[in-house]
């Protein structure tokens, strides 16, 4: 089946999410523009994410999914209020969503994780999820270590079940290529960091507006949690750090509610500001809308 039928959507995009970021005015906005939306759960209670899903469902009639950062101490809360509430696609990251698996999938959501490599992807399609994302370390955020270049064609050449390709896309030309490589579809998070509908403090649609094709960094490498983001202060900092081998306790105090910081308070100095390599190439608010369109022209 393809994953637009599988998703009820009418362009082949997921709208990826992003920790404390993309709550329901960019959701239904991506939904509403054909696009999957995806409900970030980062950061919420049960209260919280139940009232998101239901701002989203007042928002739009269309299909939406919410996330599971399964680092999360919360995930049983979480998977929850997804059944209660019948979420209709659950998207995973940063583990495996094996015990809440059967739970959901009984319930009717489509299981979708985001997986880092071969055996992995070999591993979910066992477990009997819908579809993968396969995310290369061009992307923001947390990332494994291969390119979406190479890992998109060997996942999708491994497994039977859709392929979903993440990690530096931003135009039509990386979708077309995503699809020659043999994704069915893509999954977005830098570009739509700067969508109209996008809540997050000007001075970080700013920094991405201002990014070039280098102004990322990895960090987090030394403590086996390598996350990527923009170069600012606190990059610098934590950089230098790893270097003169710093233990993971003082790298955590520094970074604890960093991302935070970014998010709410914009703070360029302190804050975490997760985003992709292709941030160079972004350099216009858009609408999500327009951001989806000109992907699909
Ligand atoms: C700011 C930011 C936060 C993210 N947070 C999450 C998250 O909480 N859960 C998750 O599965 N992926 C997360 N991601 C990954 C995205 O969902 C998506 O897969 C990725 O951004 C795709 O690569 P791109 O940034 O090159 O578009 C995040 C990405 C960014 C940029």
């Amino acid at each position: 089946m393809t994953i637009t039928k599988l998703l009820g959507i009418k362009y082949p995009i997921i709208q990826g999410s992003m920790a404390r970021i993309s709550r329901h005015e960019l959701v239904s906005a991506v939904s509403n523009a054909g696009g999957l939306g995806v409900l970030t759960s980062v950061g919420m209670d049960k209260a919280e994410l139940a009232h998101q899903i239901d701002l989203v469902r007042q928002e739009t009639d269309k299909p939406f999914g919410v996330n599971l950062m399964l680092q999360q101490s919360n995930i049983p809360d979480m998977v929850e209020v997804i059944v209660e509430k019948k979420v209709p696609v659950v998207l995973t990251g940063a583990g495996t969503p094996a015990p809440y698996f059967d739970q959901l999938h009984i319930m009717g959501a489509k299981v979708i994780p985001v997986i880092p490599n071969v055996s992995i992807a070999k591993k979910m399609e066992e477990l009997g999820v819908d579809a993968v994302v396969a995310e290369g370390m061009e992307s923001g955020g947390h990332i494994g270590q291969m390119t979406t270049m190479t890992l998109v064609p060997q996942v999708a050449d491994a497994i039977n079940i859709p392929v979903i390709a993440a990690g530096g896309i931003g135009d039509r030309r990386a979708v077309a290529a995503s699809l020659v490589l043999g994704a069915q579809g893509v999954q977005v998070g830098t570009a739509f960091l700067v969508a109209k509908e996008t809540p997050i403090p000007d001075s970080y649609k700013q920094m991405v507006l201002d990014a070039q094709d280098t102004s990322t960094a990895i960090t987090g490498l030394t403590i086996g949690d390598p996350v990527r983001g923009l170069k600012n202060d606190l990059v610098t900092k934590i950089l230098k750090m790893e270097q003169t081998g710093s233990t993971k306790e003082e790298l955590r105090d520094l970074l604890d509610g960093s991302l935070s910081k970014a998010v709410y308070e914009g703070n360029t100095q302190t804050g975490s500001f997760m985003a992709g390599e292709i941030a160079g190439e972004i350099n216009q608010i858009k609408s999500a809308k327009e951001i989806i369109e000109a992907m699909f022209s």
